[in-house]
């Protein structure tokens, strides 16, 4: 279990102060997989190194299974090798002098606890059993592949048993295909050790995918921590909206009982804290856009294929209805063409309401 609380770090540059972060409150349970996730420089990688013990916080505190780490206002501060943590980085880190037993035994051998060579092969044998590399002792780590030497490096973090495992972008270093597999095997091989696991990365579907919950952040700040499933369904604002996933916006006003865009009057359930507003923005995801036949009876709205893009599985197609491109994604069969008519239908409960 983690327990950060009121986190700050700031960076003192010539360009004058960084505020890396601004204040992050989050509880991470027993055995969860929570992933941080946002934009190049919102503070993922600080994080994540304030709770290694490789950062030094500037305020807040951080607790790890019940015990604290950081506290800077008390002077509180365990070092790195005291903390019960594992670590893998996107670079690897392996060492292209040793063998892969050399570097998975590495944090045994120089470690605070110094275990018996038999104790040492075993732990070894168990933590590469674990990331399927069994029987590979002996390599030279530079005769691995890059997948390989991903798990290796799982293999090291691991083989100390320890209650957390921290992740910067493991996988962004492995070509598309591999890093989907080697995705769903992290999820196995953490849920079947039971660490509790904190994770970093800025490629939306890798959290989706991998997080118990998503942390999702942005200049130094928290914007959402919730299950996955919720962050996409009901993102706390157009920042989330916009980085998880595809979205359509729309600038909308809120007149007496209806809201008015360029689509036309909508008829949506406005949440009561917008009845006020004025102005808000109108979100819906690809989708959730439904075209129909233009000669139908199905709904006022047409509009004209603008673009068709073919993915296989599903086709993504930008429609123009009064001035407004949605994007909507089709199944892949779906027969339609560039200049075609066809008629959108936006259900109400599809649509996400944000302030302006
Ligand atoms: N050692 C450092 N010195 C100065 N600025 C830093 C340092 N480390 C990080 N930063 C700044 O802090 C912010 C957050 O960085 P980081 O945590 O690495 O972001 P992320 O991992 O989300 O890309 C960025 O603006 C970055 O430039
Ligand atoms: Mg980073």
């Amino acid at each position: 279990m983690i327990t950060i609380r009121g986190l700050k770090k700031w960076f003192d540059t010539r360009r004058g102060r960084v505020e890396a972060l601004r204040g992050i409150d989050l509880e991470i349970g027993e055995r969860e997989f929570c992933v941080l996730l946002g934009p190049s420089g919102c503070g993922k990688t600080t994080t994540l190194r304030c709770v290694a013990g490789l950062e030094r916080p500037d305020a807040g505190e951080i607790e790890i299974e019940g015990v604290t780490v950081n506290a800077p206002a008390r002077r509180v501060y365990v070092p790195t090798e005291k903390r019960d943590i594992g670590m893998v980085f996107q670079s690897y880190a392996i060492w292209p002098h040793m063998n892969v037993f050399q570097n998975v035994a590495f944090p045994l051998v120089r470690g605070r606890k110094r275990f018996g060579k038999e104790l040492v092969a075993e732990k070894v044998r168990r933590a590469l059993h674990l990331v399927q590399l069994d029987g590979l002792e002996d390599r030279p780590a530079t005769d691995l592949s890059g997948g390989q030497q991903q798990r290796v490096a799982m293999a090291r973090a691991m083989v100390t048993e320890p209650k957390i495992l921290l992740m910067d972008e493991p996988l962004s270093n492995l070509d598309a295909r591999l890093r989907e597999q080697m995705r769903v095997e992290l999820k196995k091989i953490t849920r079947a050790v039971g660490v509790t696991t904190l994770y970093v990365t800025h490629d939306q579907a890798e959290a989706l995918s991998l997080g118990d919950r998503v942390c999702v952040m942005h200049g130094g700040e928290i914007l959402q921590v919730a299950a996955p499933d919720e962050v996409y369904a009901r993102p706390a604002n157009i920042f989330v909206a916009e980085f998880v996933g595809e979205m359509n916006f729309v600038k909308a006003k809120i007149a007496a009982g209806s809201v008015e865009c360029a689509l036309g009057s909508l008829e949506l359930p406005v949440p009561p804290a917008f009845a006020a507003a004025g102005a808000v923005t109108l979100a819906i995801r690809p989708e959730h856009v439904e075209l129909a036949a233009a000669d139908g009876a199905s709904g006022p709205l047409v509009g004209t294929i603008a673009s068709k893009n073919y993915l296989g599985d599903a086709a993504l197609v930008e429609i123009e209805v009064n001035g407004v491109t949605l994007l909507a994604k089709l199944p892949g069969d779906t027969e339609i063409a560039v200049g075609q008519r066809a008629a959108v239908v936006l259900r109400p409960e599809r649509w996400r309401v944000f302030a302006e």
